[in-house]
């Protein structure tokens, strides 16, 4: 592959040439990820194509030739927090002159003048549709001094071809498609991403046999909007479907789909098949008309409120999840009281909410915002403590059920229990083994169990094993 006129030498800055850096098959790369889902799957295609070029990831910074930042531009502080990471690498810069430091992702899309003029020590800049040229780049550097940086956005750049390096695990995200088209008014992920494109369906539905043949439980599907999946004639809810059908014995999940174009057709085939979780993450952002509409989220409360009514009246027991921004733009009392009202009508398994963080280029970021600090503070209390509250009922609720789990890992608190995720992405923990007829059965990572679930806080569940079964199905 050549190098192309993307890569713009900053000639001015040229560096001596990184003479030590190792050039044999035990290169060593570091990689920290900030942000979505999408980031995380993305830094595991990073680290496919360097693997190709004879790099190894590390997970000891000190032992790296490279550090890579994989970040994300969606709100300030997730930027603020990149760059007081970066005064932190300084150090390891001087105390090994020969290290490269990288910055990947939205930020690198967003940020690439203000990095390389502010930043000196960064020495590559690549966003996300130009991970392919990361190795070249980097030998480039190696060898001329020269940074390196390529941003160019693709409208066909899938990674369709590269096989994504996966830590061993029990759940998987398998990235579907790349990029948005929807300009909700407040997001910069179309500016950083660019434009929707989808792999090919046969490409999805081989990694995901892939994955199911080393050992994973529980694939999600990942996209920005994977309603937007589109290729040769297949809709979402068709890969959604080949690939159920494909793998009955593991669970299925995705994220993230936008109200607008959540299709019947798309709750059809998740109430057909019994792998794949009843389950949606469906940000509302708002629940005023008038705020949604400033939003440009094309859909109204009444209709998103449809939309659920029809999923729930297809699977009873599903489980919903979603976004909520605090102050945009133009919130009024009103408005943020709608939005209390609609998380109380739906009653949401669990919310993610945020306050408003303007974004240059955005159309938000020409409207007049300006809330004091106590109306942010207590709007953004208000919406976390009624959403506690209903989690932590629903939680309850469930206290003497029976839940089939699929266990992940031991728990982080006590290495004497498991945790383990429901159907609807609840984290239930359990014990280490099981006593049945006198018999113990120690539990392991992958193990599908049936739980009594016996305690409940607003975020976890606590189970008694009641089975370890031999499939998800049986
Ligand atoms: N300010 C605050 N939250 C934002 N999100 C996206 N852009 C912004 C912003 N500028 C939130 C939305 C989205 C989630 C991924 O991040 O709720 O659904
Ligand atoms: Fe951003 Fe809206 Fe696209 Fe989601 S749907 S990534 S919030 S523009």
């Amino acid at each position: 592959m050549e190098l192309t006129g993307l890569i713009l030498n900053n000639k001015t800055e040229a560096k001596p040439s990184l003479t030590h850096f190792r050039k044999d098959n035990d290169k060593k790369v570091y990689i920290e990820t900030y942000g979505c889902q999408m980031n995380f799957s993305d830094t595991e295609i990073v680290l496919g194509v360097m693997s190709r070029y004879g790099y190894n990831e590390t997970t000891e910074l000190r032992d790296s030739d490279v550090i890579l930042l994989n970040t994300c531009s969606i709100r300030d502080n997730a930027e603020r927090k990149i760059y007081s990471r970066l005064d932190e690498l300084k150090f390891e810069k001087r105390r090994n002159p020969n290290l490269i430091i990288g910055i990947l992702g939205c930020m690198a899309e967003r940020l690439r003048r203000d990095l390389l003029e502010e930043k000196k020590m960064v020495d590559l800049i690549v966003g996300p549709d130009e991970y392919r040229k990361v190795p070249e780049l980097i030998d480039n550097l190696a060898e001329t001094g020269e940074k390196g940086i390529a941003v160019k956005l693709s409208r066909v750049e899938t990674y369709d071809d590269i096989a994504p390096l996966r830590r061993e695990g029990v759940s998987a995200w398998l990235s579907i498609m790349r990029g948005c088209d929807k300009f909700c008014t407040f997001c910069v992920v179309p500016f950083t991403r660019g434009r929707e494109r989808s792999r090919s369906l046969a490409g999805v539905v081989s990694e995901a046999v892939k994955l199911a043949e080393q050992g994973v439980k529980d694939i999600w599907l990942l996209g920005q909007n994977v309603n937007s999946y589109r290729h040769e004639g297949n809709d979402f809810a068709d890969l959604l479907n080949t690939v159920a059908s494909e793998l009955p014995q593991v669970r299925i999940r995705y994220t993230t789909s936008h109200p607008y174009d959540l299709s019947v057709k798309l709750l059809e085939t998740m109430a057909s098949h019994d792998n794949i979780c009843k389950y949606i993450h469906l940000p509302l952002q708002s629940g005023s008309d008038r705020i949604l509409k400033l939003m440009n989220r094309l859909y109204s409360v009444k209709h998103y409120m449809n939309v659920m009514k029809t999923a729930r009246s297809m699977m009873p027991d599903i489980g919903f999840s979603t976004d909520i921004i605090s102050c945009f733009p133009g919130e009024s009392e009103y408005d943020h009281r709608m939005t209390l009202d609609a998380i109380r009508e739906v009653r949401y398994d669990g919310a993610y909410t945020f306050l408003y963080s303007p974004r240059e280029n955005t159309r938000a970021y020409s409207m007049e915002w300006n809330f004091p600090e106590e109306i942010r503070k207590r709007r953004l209390e208000e919406i976390i403590s009624l959403q506690r509250e209903i989690s932590f009922d629903i939680n309850r609720s469930l206290i003497g059920k029976i839940k089939t789990i699929v266990v992940e890992s031991r728990s982080k608190k006590s290495d004497k229990q498991f945790l383990g995720r429901t159907d609807c992405n609840k984290s239930v923990i359990i014990p280490d083994n099981f006593v049945n007829n006198s018999c113990r059965q120690d539990i392991s990572a992958g193990d599908i169990v049936d739980v009594e679930i016996r305690k409940a806080n607003s975020a976890t569940l606590f189970g008694e094993i009641r089975c370890v079964r031999t499939s998800l199905t049986v």
